[in-house]
C-alpha cells in the first residue's frame, strides 16, 4: 500500500453529517443498532431473513465450522420467488415497474412485476424443456438487456446455477469459465451496442464452444427480437430465444431450494493466472443483499434505483438484480456507454427516468470530472436524493466533485466497500445515521464484524494494516468452485478463523475505515479486479515472449493502469509494432480491460537469488521512484539498466 495516499488521507478533515431533512425521512436512524447487532448477530440476521418468504423455516441460524459456514440451516427458499412472485402477488406492487431498460440507441422498454413473472416463468420452462434442472450450471454471456436478468432469475427459479461472464471478456476467458463450471447451456445474444458499434457476442462465443464439450445447447437472444444474419447457428445445438419462448407456458412453479443450495458462481481474479469461481448460496446471500439494499440506499417504495454496473460483475448481481428486486424496487438498466452519443447521456437518463438513487464507480466519476460540468449543467438532476460509490477507493477530490456537481450538496454519498466474495456491502455509511467523510467508507454494516489487523493478527488501533472480518456473515462466499483448498489458503490461512480480504486500510480516531487498495498481486483497473499473473500468462502465451512481469501504476481515470515488463525470446527484435501486437494479444486472451498501458522490453528481469521476480522494484521503476533495497538481487545491474531505459522510454 502506498504511504503517499495514506498521508493525503490523513489530511482529510471535512465531515458531512446527515442533513436533518434526510435523517427525518430515513428508513433507519437508530444508531444503537450497531451494538445490538454485534451483541447477537445470529438473532439480528435471522430478523432480516424473516422478512423474506420461506417455504420452510430454518432449524438453526448458523453452523460455523471455520472456514465453512451454513446459514439458515434446513430452511427452504427460492430466490426468484422472493424477487418476483411475491411482488407480482401484491396488489400494490404488481403493476409497479420492476425494470426500466434503455438501449444505447435510445429505445426504452419496461417490465412490471407481473410482466416480469410471466417472462421469467416462460424462460424457466424453456430451460426445463432443454433438460436443465436443479444444480445444473448455466453460462450467460449477454449484453445488458432485461433478458440477462430474466435468464438469471429463471435459472434461480428452477434451481440451476448461473455463471454470468462479462460480455467484455474474450472468447478464451469465456471458455475457461464454462469449462471450470461444467456448464450445460450457454445463453448469449447476437449483439449488443457499445459506442454505436455492434459487439458480436455469439460470434465470440462460437470461438469458445469448440473447447467446451459440456455445452449441449446454446440459446441466442436476437437483440431486435428476431433472428439476425450476424449469427451462424449450429443445427441441433443453437436456438433462438424468441423461437423457444413461443410455445411455452407462462406458469412455472418455483423450486423449493435448500438455503445452502448454490445460487450462482461468479469468477473473479486472484493472485494466480486462474480466476476463482466464487460460490454463493441462496438463503444467506439473499438475506445480505436484501438488508443492505434497504438500509444502505435508504430504499423507498417510489425510488428509481440506478446502479450502473454490468451484470457480469458482482455489483450487477447484488445491486441491479437480487437486492433491489427482493425489495420490490424499480431498477433502471442501461446497455451502453456513458459518453454515447454525448457525454451528457447519464444525466439525460437521470432526468428522463427521474432516477432518485444513483450508484456508480469512482473511475466513472473521474471521467465525468474530466469531461467538465457543461454536460451536467444542461440537465435537471433534482430527482436524485442519494449517491453511491463502489469498486475502488474514491479519492477525496472525486468525492467532493460528486457531492457538489451531481448531488448539488444535497445528497448523502455512501462509499460502499465489499467484494465478489462478500456478496453484499460490508463497510459503508448508513445515510441517516453516519457522518460521512470524503474518502472513507466509514463503518461496518450492522451485524458485520470488521477490524484492522497486522500480519500477526494483532489489532491495529492507529495507522495502517489489513482489513479483517472476524465473524461469519450470511452472504459470505462458501467456497471456490472445485477448489476448496484454494479457498482455505487464500482467505483463511493468514489468521485463525478470520477472513482476510486482501485490502490495506487505516482506521481514524473515530474508528472509521479508509481503504488504501489491495495488498496482494491483484490490480484494480477501472474498478475491475485483475491479477498480475493473469496478464503475465497472457503475455508469455505469445510466441515471441520469454518472460514477463506486470505491475500497476496510478492512472488518472482508471485508478490503476497496467505496466508490463517483457523479456523476448532469443533472436526476437523489440519494436513498437511488437508492443502493439502484445497489447492486442492480451486483449484477445483476456478482454479489453486487461490491455496494458505500457510495455517495456528488457533483456532480463530483476530476480532474487532464488529466482523470484522482484515486483516491488519494478513498481518503483514504473513509478519513477528512487530504487529500494537491491541487496538481495541476483544481478543489480539489471535494475539500473531497466530504470534508465524506462525513464528514457525507449525500448
Ligand atoms: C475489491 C473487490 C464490490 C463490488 C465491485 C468490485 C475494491 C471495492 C471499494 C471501496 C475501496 C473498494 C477492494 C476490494 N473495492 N469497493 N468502496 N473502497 N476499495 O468487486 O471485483 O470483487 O473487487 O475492490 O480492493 O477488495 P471485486
Amino acid at each position: 500500500m502506498s504511504t503517499d495516499s495514506l498521508d493525503d488521507l490523513l489530511k482529510e478533515e471535512r465531515i458531512f453529517p446527515p442533513s436533518s431533512d434526510f435523517q427525518q425521512k430515513a428508513n433507519f436512524k437508530d444508531a444503537s443498532i450497531y451494538e445490538k447487532a454485534l451483541s447477537d448477530p445470529e438473532s439480528y440476521w435471522s430478523d432480516w431473513a424473516k422478512k423474506l418468504d420461506w417455504f420452510e423455516p430454518w432449524k438453526e441460524v448458523l453452523k460455523w465450522n471455520p472456514p465453512h459456514a451454513e446459514w439458515f440451516v434446513g430452511g427452504k427458499i427460492n430466490a426468484c420467488y422472493n424477487c418476483v412472485d411475491r411482488h407480482a402477488a401484491n396488489p400494490d406492487r404488481k403493476n409497479k415497474k420492476a425494470i426500466i431498460f434503455e438501449g444505447e440507441q435510445g429505445e426504452v422498454r419496461t417490465l412490471t412485476y407481473e410482466e416480469l413473472l410471466k417472462e421469467v416463468s416462460r424462460f424457466a420452462n424453456v430451460l426445463k424443456n432443454l433438460g436443465v434442472g436443479k444444480g445444473d450450471r448455466i453460462a450467460i454471456y449477454m449484453p445488458m438487456v432485461p433478458e440477462v436478468m430474466i435468464a438469471c432469475l429463471a435459472s434461480a427459479r428452477i434451481g440451476a446455477v448461473h455463471n454470468v461472464v462479462f460480455g467484455g471478456f474474450s472468447a478464451e476467458s469465456l471458455a475457461d469459465r464454462i469449462q471450470d463450471s461444467s456448464a450445460k447451456v450457454l445463453i448469449t445474444g447476437d449483439y449488443g451496442w457499445r459506442r454505436g458499434k455492434k459487439i458480436l457476442l455469439k460470434k465470440a462465443a462460437d470461438e469458445s464452444l469448440d473447447t467446451c464439450p459440456t455445452i449441449e445447447n446454446v440459446i441466442v437472444l436476437g437483440r431486435e427480437g428476431k433472428s439476425s444474419e450476424d449469427c451462424q447457428m449450429k443445427e441441433g445445438r443453437d436456438h433462438w430465444w424468441h423461437d423457444l419462448i413461443q410455445d411455452v407456458n407462462d406458469v412455472c412453479a418455483p423450486e423449493p431450494m435448500d438455503a445452502e443450495d448454490m445460487l450462482f458462481v461468479l469468477y473473479t481474479s486472484g493472485t494466480t493466472g486462474k480466476p476463482k469461481g466464487i460460490v454463493h448460496t441462496t438463503g444467506g446471500y439473499l438475506t445480505g443483499v436484501y438488508a443492505t439494499t434497504q438500509w444502505v440506499f435508504d430504499l423507498k417504495e417510489d425510488d428509481i434505483f440506478w446502479c450502473t454496473a454490468d451484470i457480469g460483475w458482482v455489483t450487477g448481481h447484488s445491486y441491479v438484480t437480487y437486492g433491489p428486486l427482493a425489495n420490490g424496487a424499480t431498477v433502471l438498466i442501461y446497455e451502453g456507454s456513458p459518453d454515447w452519443p454525448e457525454k451528457s447521456r447519464f444525466w439525460e437518463m437521470v432526468e428522463k427516468h427521474k432516477v432518485s438513487i444513483f450508484y456508480t464507480a469512482p473511475t466513472a466519476i473521474r471521467a465525468f470530472m474530466k469531461w467538465g460540468t457543461e454536460w451536467i449543467d444542461k440537465t435537471d438532476l433534482s430527482s436524485l436524493r442519494l449517491l453511491g460509490s463502489v469498486g475502488e477507493p474514491i479519492n477525496p477530490e472525486a468525492w467532493m466533485w460528486y457531492h457538489k456537481n451531481i448531488g448539488k450538496e444535497n445528497c448523502p454519498i455512501v462509499d460502499t466497500w465489499w467484494q465478489t466474495e462478500t456478496g453484499a456491502i460490508m463497510i459503508t455509511p448508513l445515510p441517516g445515521v453516519v457522518t460521512t467523510k470524503p474518502g472513507s467508507a466509514t463503518k461496518a454494516f450492522p451485524g458485520i464484524s470488521a477490524t484492522v489487523l497486522n500480519e500477526q493478527g494483532e489489532e491495529i488501533t492507529s495507522g495502517g494494516g489489513y482489513v479483517a472480518i472476524n465473524k461469519p456473515w450470511p452472504s459470505m462466499l462458501r467456497t471456490i468452485l472445485n477448489d476448496d483448498e484454494r479457498f482455505k489458503e487464500q482467505y483463511w490461512s493468514k489468521w485463525d478463523g478470520i477472513y482476510f480480504p486482501g485490502d490495506g486500510v487505516k482506521r481514524d480516531e473515530d474508528g472509521d475505515f479508509w481503504f488504501l487498495g489491495r495488498v496482494d498481486d491483484v490490480m484494480n483497473i477501472s474498478g475491475h479486479r485483475l491479477g498480475t499473473a493473469e496478464v503475465e500468462s497472457a503475455l508469455v502465451d505469445h510466441q515471441k515472449v520469454a518472460e514477463s512481469a506486470v505491475v500497476s501504476k496510478p492512472h488518472e481515470i482508471k485508478g490503476e493502469g497496467i505496466v508490463a515488463f517483457v523479456t523476448l525470446k532469443e533472436g526476437q527484435e523489440a519494436s513498437d509494432a511488437l508492443k502493439d501486437e502484445l497489447k492486442q494479444h492480451v486483449v484477445k486472451k483476456i478482454g479489453a480491460i486487461a490491455r496494458p498501458e505500457e510495455i517495456l522490453f528488457s533483456v532480463d528481469l530483476p530476480k532474487t537469488r532464488s529466482g523470484k521476480i522482484m515486483r516491488r522494484l519494478l513498481k518503483d521503476i514504473a513509478l519513477g521512484k528512487a530504487l529500494g533495497d537491491t541487496t538481495t538481487l541476483a544481478d543489480p545491474n539489471v535494475v539500473a539498466e531497466l530504470k534508465e531505459k524506462y525513464e528514457g522510454k525507449e525500448g
